[in-house]
């Protein structure tokens, strides 16, 4: 049981970070945030804000961690020149982890429950259907406050048994299955007849769609989609070792995470321009437009549209799993430190303090209508509060202790870390981490807040 071990491989660091970053943020968020933000010119600016702002602030979160080699309240609170409320930032990510992680079993459980309509062959077969099936299920069953329990225990097992023998081995099988079914449900879709129509959509700009909004959206998507601005990146990295060179793993992390959202772009929309149904239905689009979609595309060939939808649907649930298991190790590095428990007890408090936020949230969506805040049901609220403030601050605050608090020798040293070629870099980074990112990320909250 190791508590403050590093991971034993390259590929199983990068793996297992990469994990961290593919998730629903990619097959679920990215798709229907493209779809209602005009496709191909969404992209272009996403992959903008990724190069611009996500690598910058994911070199900074694996400085910090690497750096202290601690959880992400201590890392903050021992780097030199700051004090004990830096902590605080850690904590922020900390709570922000756990309020993540709560709903997100909630749509990680939806998932697993249709991965098991899917298997038992019984998915809605139009959208109709669909849509009437998906409300049912949570207005009158439990199934969605189970679901989401499992899940969570899921990966309760597999952070309970550490770095080495939990996150890192489950993560060398899971991903590279993930990849492949990736690339076989993408031919698939993309040789359905009329499917061009949505690689047109995905890849053919149309600007005329873009205004501030756009801006705002790709840039909430790249720091969802890439983990960022919740210590969780900060957590991974207190694990490399001083040879790992950050800036080739946060390119190949950024690569790789972008890569699997427009693969899944090449899944979902074709399929659902082949069957000529808009994109556009927010986030109901994976759990009421698709399944119909499905099955509508390969109505010719029953077998095929049966094996479509599982793998479909495994895919979701492992690129779930891979996130929630950094997001759970993000508490439960906490625990394991700061409290004298062992590491099976820690991730055993991260569990139970989480489910007190899954349940509520599972009912939220139709079970029990009270829960909700601001006309919001509970799980969009912590959505909203999480990717709106919680994260852009947590991100904002790495920038500054980085750009302005530590001393930059000591920055420029950590970051070089054993790979002198790295000391051309320092000066874009730090500019970038200074002026560039704290000022883009201060416009988008304020334009958020309707201040702009
Ligand atoms: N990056 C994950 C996704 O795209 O689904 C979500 C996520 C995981 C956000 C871990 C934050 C985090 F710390």
């Amino acid at each position: 049981m190791d508590s403050r071990s590093t991971f034993s491989s390259r590929m199983g660091l990068v793996l297992a970070t990469a994990g961290s970053a593919v998730g629903l943020g990619n097959l679920w968020r990215f798709s229907y945030v493209t779809g209602e933000n005009g496709g191909a010119a969404f992209v272009v600016i996403y992959i903008i804000c990724v190069i611009l702002l996500g690598i910058p602030c994911m070199v900074g979160e694996f400085i910090i961690g690497r750096s202290q080699g601690a959880n992400a309240v201590r890392a903050y609170a021992k780097l030199p020149k700051a004090n004990n409320w830096w902590g605080l930032v850690g904590a922020l990510g900390v709570l922000t982890s756990i309020v993540i992680l709560g709903f997100y079993c909630v749509v990680a459980g939806w998932c697993l429950h249709y991965l098991g309509c899917a298997l038992a062959d019984n998915i809605p077969a139009t959208s109709a259907e669909s849509a009437a099936y998906f409300k049912n299920l949570n207005e009158n069953t439990w199934y969605p406050v189970i679901w989401g329990i499992v899940f969570l225990l899921l990966t309760h097992v597999i952070v309970r048994f550490g770095v080495k023998n939990g996150i890192e081995r489950v993560s060398k099988y899971l991903m590279p299955v993930l990849l492949f079914l990736l690339f076989v449900l993408m031919v698939a879709a993309c040789s359905l007849p009329g499917a061009w129509r949505g690689v047109k959509f995905l890849f053919q700009p149309d600007w005329d769609c873009v205004n501030v909004n756009t801006f705002i959206e790709a840039l909430g998507q790249a720091f969802f989609s890439l983990s960022l601005g919740m210590t969780c990146l900060c957590t991974y990295a207190s694990y490399f070792d001083k040879g790992t060179n950050l800036v080739l793993t946060a390119n190949q992390i950024a690569i790789l995470d972008t890569m699997v959202a427009i693969l899944a772009g090449l899944i979902i929309f074709p399929a659902a321009f082949a069957v000529g149904v808009q994109p556009d239905s927010g986030p109901g689009l994976v759990f009421v437009t698709l399944p119909g979609v499905f099955h509508t595309a390969f109505s010719e060939m029953p077998t095929m549209g049966f094996v479509i939808s599982v793998m479909f649907y495994a895919l979701i649930v492992l690129a779930a799993l891979t996130s929630t298991i950094s997001m759970h190790e993000v508490g439960t590095a906490f625990f394991t430190e700061e409290t004298k428990l062992s590491r099976p007890a820690a991730a055993w408090i991260m569990t139970i303090i989480t489910v007190i936020i899954t349940i509520p949230c599972a009912l939220s969506q139709g079970l029990v209508p009270q829960f909700s805040v601001l006309g919001m049901d509970l799980l969009s609220f912590l959505d909203t509060m999480s990717g709106n403030y919680f994260m852009p601050i947590g991100a904002l605050l790495s920038c500054a202790v980085l750009g302005w608090i530590v001393p930059s020798d000591y920055v420029r040293r950590e970051f070089v870390g054993s790979q002198p070629r790295l000391a051309v870099l320092f000066l874009p980074l730090i500019i970038l981490l200074r002026f560039v990112c704290p000022i883009f990320i201060i416009v988008v909250m304020l334009s958020k807040l309707g201040l702009l």
